[in-house]
This record gives C-alpha cells, sequence and structure tokens, in this order.
C-alpha cells in the first residue's frame, strides 16, 4: 500500500537547500542500513540542531528489506520529535533519499514507500540516456512534490553496482542542458571526489577540482549542487582499525578543508557514508579486542552507535557547517 512521506513527517529538499544556499552551508546526507545507524544520525544532527537527509542506498534496502525501512523511517521522525520534547529542542526537518536509485521502477517503489527525495543516477550512461531517464523519474517524482537529484559526470571508484576506474569530472558546458531537458532539483557532479576509503593513491594530492565547482556554479548560480564521495577517512580511526586486526592499507580520504569551502558555496548537499563505516569498525574492533569474552551485541554495537553519533556531530559543527540552522 503507498504512502506519502508528508504522512510520514518527511520533507523533500526545496526549503533545506534554500536555506543552505542563503546561508552557505550544506545539509548532511548520512547512509544507514541498519537501528545503529539510524539512531546515531537522528541523535547527532538533532544535538547539532541540524536538518539531515536520511540516505538509503538499493544495497541498503536489499539488506534491510523495504517494508522494514518505510517504518524505521517514520520511526526515526517520531522518536526525533519526542526526544526534541524531552531535550527542549526544536525539532528538524528530516528528508528521506534514495541514493543512487539506477532504474525507473526503483525510484517509483521508494516514492510509494514514503521517500520524500530520490536520486536517479544516470552518469553511467551516453548523456541523452541520462537526461532521457532523469526527465522520467522527474515527471513521475514531481507530481508527488518529491524532490530529484541527478548526476553529470562519472566518479572513480565504486556506485553501488557501477564501476568506474577513471574519474570523469563534470563538463561545465553540459550543466545547464541536463538542467534544462530534465528538471531536476538538484545535481551531483564530479570534482575528484570518489566513495569508498581508497580516494587516492599514495603520494597523490588529496585535493578536489573546486575551480570546476567555481565554473559550474557560474554557469547555473543560485542552483543545488551534490558531492557524493566525501568522506575524508579520519587517520585516526584507520590506525584504531590496523591496530585490533583489521588491514587498511593507504586509505585516505578527501580534504576537510576542500569541503567546508564546497560546503560554503553552491554545494547544498554532502554525502557521507565511508567515515560511519570507519568509525563502527573501530568502536567494535577495539571492544571485542579489549574485552573478548563479551558476547552481547549491544555492547559492541553501543559503542560503534556512540562512536558514530560523536563523528556525525563534529562534521556538522566543523565540516558541513549545519549545525544550529533550524
Ligand atoms: O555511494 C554509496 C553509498 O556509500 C552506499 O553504499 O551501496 O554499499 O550501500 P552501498
Ligand atoms: P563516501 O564513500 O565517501 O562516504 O561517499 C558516500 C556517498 O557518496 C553515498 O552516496
Ligand atoms: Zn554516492
Amino acid at each position: 500500500m503507498a504512502v506519502s512521506y508528508k504522512d510520514l513527517g518527511f520533507v523533500n529538499t526545496i526549503e533545506m537547500f534554500k536555506k543552505a544556499m542563503a546561508e552557505k552551508y550544506a545539509v548532511p546526507a548520512y547512509n544507514f542500513n541498519n537501528m545503529e545507524q539510524l539512531q546515531a544520525i537522528v541523535s547527532a544532527c538533532l544535538e547539532t540542531q541540524s536538518p539531515v537527509i536520511l540516505q538509503i542506498s538499493s544495497g541498503a534496502r536489499k539488506y534491510a528489506d523495504q517494508t522494514l525501512l518505510r517504518y524505521m523511517g517514520q520511526g526515526a521522525v517520531e522518536m526525533m520529535k519526542r526526544m526534541a520534547g524531552e531535550k527542549g529542542l526544536k525539532e528538524i526537518p528530516m528528508a528521506l533519499h534514495l541514493d543512487h536509485g539506477d532504474t525507473f521502477e526503483l525510484c517509483k517503489s521508494c516514492i510509494e514507500h514514503g521517500f520524500s527525495s530520490v536520486m536517479i543516477d544516470g552518469s553511467h550512461l551516453p548523456m541523452d540516456k541520462n537526461m532521457e531517464l532523469t526527465r522520467q523519474v522527474v515527471d513521475y517524482a514531481h507530481k508527488y512534490d518529491v524532490t530529484v537529484e541527478g548526476e553529470l559526470g562519472v566518479l572513480a571508484g565504486i556506485e553501488d553496482d557501477v564501476k568506474a576506474e577513471q574519474h570523469t569530472y563534470t563538463k561545465p558546458e553540459e550543466v545547464e542542458a541536463f538542467l534544462k531537458a530534465t528538471g531536476v532539483d538538484s545535481l551531483a557532479i564530479a570534482i575528484g571526489t570518489s566513495h569508498g576509503a581508497f580516494k587516492f593513491k599514495p603520494g597523490q594530492e588529496q585535493s578536489i577540482r573546486l575551480d570546476i565547482l567555481a565554473e559550474i556554479e557560474k554557469r547555473i548560480p543560485g542552483f543545488s549542487i551534490v558531492l557524493h564521495g566525501s568522506s575524508s577517512v579520519p587517520q585516526d580511526l584507520v590506525k584504531i582499525i590496523n591496530e585490533n586486526g583489521g588491514k587498511l592499507k593507504d586509505a585516505v580520504g578527501i580534504s576537510e578543508v576542500d569541503l567546508r569551502k564546497a560546503a560554503a558555496s553552491a554545494v547544498c548537499k554532502i554525502n557521507i557514508d565511508s567515515d560511519g563505516r570507519l568509525a563502527m569498525t573501530a568502536a567494535i574492533r577495539k571492544t571485542l579486542n579489549d574485552k573478548p569474552a563479551e558476547f552481547d551485541p549491544r555492547k559492541y554495537l553501543g559503542p560503534a552507535r556512540d562512536a558514530l553519533k560523536e563523528l556525525y556531530m563534529r562534521k556538522n559543527r566543523e565540516v558541513l557547517g549545519s549545525a544550529n540552522r533550524v
């Protein structure tokens, strides 16, 4: 049975992005697959008074079940409202977003399950096919006031099932035509960020192409830009993982200084998932190493949840600038 995001208490991204653009910060888009991640994201964003976009990938949907996720989303909004009342905080705007949707059918199904925003990622297709697919999703989604993110340019690394060995940076001269043909509400661009924890080779400069971002912004002033692949791969977390039995060699991410600059520009949404995975894995490895007799999942998932919350509070305050914006 179809449900509208409006009945679940979510909002689409229109007002979120308008405010982020005017006040020069970016809204965090954090992925979740399970209860602990969802709890950490919601409490981190409530306590820092930050708007938030909860992201679900198609992999997450398969892992956690589409029906269960719809109720987890609804539960997250209700939990946020109750906690806001208890702590005397303002309620925060929350969007439920499909991350890297690859077909019209998946986007439609998510809209029917209460998502307030969807990404249709046709970035691996030729430009005309990307535009055609994106337009189809926009036409359907806008009937229900659901916002749509498109993507132009290809990130290196792994995008769900789509693998790109090399970046194809977004071509600024193609952006206006893409927006005109598709009617998307926001655009993900490729400027050197990439998915996962191994974003640069050893010795390679860790900077992103802020010059391409500036050129795009000049061509479409005021339009909301999205950055995927924006984990910074904190080295203290990599160290904890490796000291406790892990094997993450040469894991590096995006400079937080560059991300702060991007957040102060037309970038209104920044996607972070890998850093959260690292924070949880570090806490779990350390707990199990320190207390080898422990076997109650709450005893290692609890610290993992706390570590994730702490990381995302810091991201909101120090990197995205989204704290105290509600
Ligand atoms: O961009 C990819 C996100 O980190 C989601 O990853 O497809 O493994 O759930 P996933
Ligand atoms: P990271 O792998 O850098 O966290 O990127 C996440 C992302 O882009 C989700 O869409
Ligand atoms: Zn992504």
